[in-house]
């Protein structure tokens, strides 16, 4: 089987590796790099369990090819927190709302509020109710089987600045 090298930044850190045309990113991450809390639900790009940042994008991993990330900037669930630090900004706030529940779909939800927050800059500038709206958007593509999605809202509203009060849920 012929290989194509890449060379991407994962969480700050450079790598090059030789891959497969079909291999997904969400594969290269979780077996090449040992980046497991990536996690894959659906495979077919419906759950969003597989999302992370590509050059601040949220993307389905289980559909982008690993060829595809040549060049990018990937940022996976694992940057949110340090081994052996204490939890701060969205996983802080997803244990304070227990929003945590199996924690299956936890990570992708988490990078998809990771790119709201980078791509409207913090929010600082928005409304609670019309930032509660934003993040709503965000959470509509991810599906949580545990389905006690309340929590999650409360978490998301809590890690982007939301008062819990500031908008219905
Ligand atoms: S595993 Fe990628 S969207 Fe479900
Ligand atoms: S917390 Fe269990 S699948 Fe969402």
């Amino acid at each position: 089987m012929s290989t194509h090298r890449i060379a991407l930044t994962v969480n700050g850190r450079a790598h090059e590796a030789d891959v497969p045309a079909r291999l997904t990113l969400a594969d290269f991450l979780r077996e090449r790099l040992d980046l497991t809390a990536t996690h894959l639900g659906c495979e077919h790009g419906v759950c969003g369990a597989c999302t992370v940042l590509v050059d601040g994008a949220a993307i389905r991993s289980c559909l982008m090819f690993a060829v595809q990330a040549d060049r990018t900037e990937v940022t996976t669930v694992e940057s949110l927190s340090a081994p052996d630090a204490p939890l701060s900004g969205i996983p802080a706030a997803f244990r304070a709302e227990h929003g945590l529940q199996c924690g299956f779909c936890t990570p992708g939800i988490m990078m998809s509020l990771a790119a709201l927050d980078g791509a409207t800059d913090g929010g600082a500038m928005t409304p609670a109710a019309a930032r509660h709206d934003q993040i709503l958007d965000a959470l509509s593509g991810h599906l949580c089987r545990c389905t006690g999605y309340r929590n999650i809202v409360r978490a998301a509203d809590r890690a982007l600045g939301v008062s819990v009060g500031d908008a219905d849920d």
